[in-house]
């Protein structure tokens, strides 16, 4: 006897979890939805997800989810949207699921795709993905033995979650072994760094794939560019992503076809085999190797800044997408993408990666916005006499546009040069190598 299929709630009652720029394209896209009759929001600090959420009842935190849970239950809400990785690899998908309420985002097992890069290798292999090699250490006399018989400097990885800064790209083996030091003796990152990956070093141009997965279908969406450096040229330290335009074309029809088959087919198949199901959003952060695209990563969630540059192109009904997504429906879903190009250039306040100031007036956002440019808030918050102030590192996320990537990248680069705050820094060069080789 085949089981009944879920149909969708006539209305939603949405929580949504995380307060960042990528959070708030979530509120945003949530509330294009007619059906989407309350949103509720874990971070109102967040002034752009504040405009356009109410706050939940009590101060959010993971150690008193009980909390969140009776949040849930009064407030009606029957969709969770997830958006960080950190909820999710504590197990927040099973927490909030109940039989009139949904979470979109993979339970806590399926989510250690991201939290632990070692597992993740481990499926890869299981699954034949094409991925660099690499070697997990737990010992950080052993790991640098290892070094030793290396003639080049392997990549370096804090296996758990480290906010986008646990990977080091040493150029020499005094380097590495500094790395090394860092995460396992030093723990920058505390306990995610009580191992280690070290990892063949792979080059090419990269490519975020990010795929819609509810349990067994898989809905692929247009390639974005992430821009991951700090500085113009791709130069300096790592960030978050200060950047990212879509559609990108990194990888050919037919290299995004293999990609369908070689990633997530076999990695959705072989989780299943070990009774994980997945669904939510899966994100393959790829490089074109002169072998072919190879994984560099998994997420668990949409990429901070891609979710901003993809968003504004999906055409669907956003609450119900999340929903069929996390009740196994997709299949039925109508997805469209807008044929025109997204540039989105973020803003951030000087310092960033590193320590940064917060407090600095904003202004010019309003401007922009009737222009028609979206600005989603990263870091920001209003002051009591309603000013909007920066909230450091990645301040805001400004999304233009256009009929051609040209066009996109020349408003979007207007729009953040007419927003105004101290200590602002952006890379005005987001999308430029996709015209250079393109
Ligand atoms: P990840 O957080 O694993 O995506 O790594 C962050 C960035 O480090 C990637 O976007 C790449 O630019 C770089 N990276 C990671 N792994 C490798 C690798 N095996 N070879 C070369 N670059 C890498
Ligand atoms: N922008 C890359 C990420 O979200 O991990």
């Amino acid at each position: 006897m085949s089981k009944r299929r879920p149909t969708p709630p006539d209305s939603y009652t949405v929580l949504l979890i995380g307060g960042g720029g990528r959070e708030h394209a979530l509120a945003w896209k949530l509330r294009q939805s007619p059906r989407v009759k309350a949103l509720y929001a874990t971070h109102t600090q967040n002034a752009g997800i504040a405009s356009l959420s109410q706050p939940i009842d009590h101060a959010h935190s993971m150690r008193e989810l009980y909390r969140l849970e009776l949040f849930c239950e009064r407030a009606g809400v029957n969709l969770v949207v997830v958006g960080p990785e950190a909820p999710l690899a504590e197990g927040i998908a099973e927490k909030l699921t109940t039989p009139g309420r949904v979470v979109f985002g993979p339970g806590r097992q399926a989510a250690q795709l991201e939290a632990d890069k070692a597992w993740a290798k481990q499926i890869m292999r299981a699954a034949a993905v094409p991925t660099a090699e690499s070697r997990v250490f737990k010992h950080p006399e052993e790991a640098k033995r290892y070094l030793e018989t290396r003639e080049e400097a392997p990549v370096i990885k804090a296996t758990g979650l480290a906010a986008g800064k646990g990977v080091y790209l040493p150029d020499t083996l005094e380097e590495a072994i500094k790395a090394i030091d860092e995460i396992m003796v030093q723990r920058r990152f505390g306990d995610a760094g009580a191992q280690v990956l070290l990892e063949e070093r792979l080059s090419g141009p990269e490519a975020s794939v990010l795929a819609l997965v509810d349990g067994r279908s898989i809905l692929v969406l247009d390639q974005a560019q992430d821009h991951k450096r700090i500085g113009e040229g791709d130069t300096g330290p790592n960030t978050g992503g200060m950047g990212a335009y879509c559609p990108a074309h990194v990888l050919t029809d037919e290299q995004m076809t293999r990609v369908e088959r070689e990633v997530f087919l076999p990695i959705v198949d072989t989780l299943r085999r070990d009774d994980i199901e997945y669904r939510g959003i899966l994100y393959a952060g790829l490089m074109l190797t002169p072998a072919g695209p190879k994984v560099l990563e998994f997420n668990v969630r949409f990429g901070d800044p891609e979710c901003q540059a993809l968003l504004p192109r999906m055409k669907c009904d956003f609450a119900e997408l999340c929903w069929r997504t996390a009740t196994g429906t997709l299949d039925e879903c109508e997805l469209s993408f807008d044929p025109r190009h997204a540039c989105c250039v973020v803003l951030a306040q000087h310092g960033y990666p590193g320590e940064s100031k917060k407090g600095a007036a904003i202004t010019g956002v309003d401007e922009v916005e009737r222009a028609g440019v979206h600005v989603f808030h990263a870091s920001t918050t209003r002051s009591p006499s309603g000013e909007l102030l920066s909230g450091g590192g990645r301040v805001l996320s400004v999304v233009a546009m256009g009929d051609t990537l040209e066009q996109a990248r020349e408003r979007a680069n207007a729009a953040a040069a007419t927003i105004r705050f101290e200590g602002k820094v952006y890379r005005r060069d987001i999308g430029a190598k996709a015209l250079v080789t393109h």
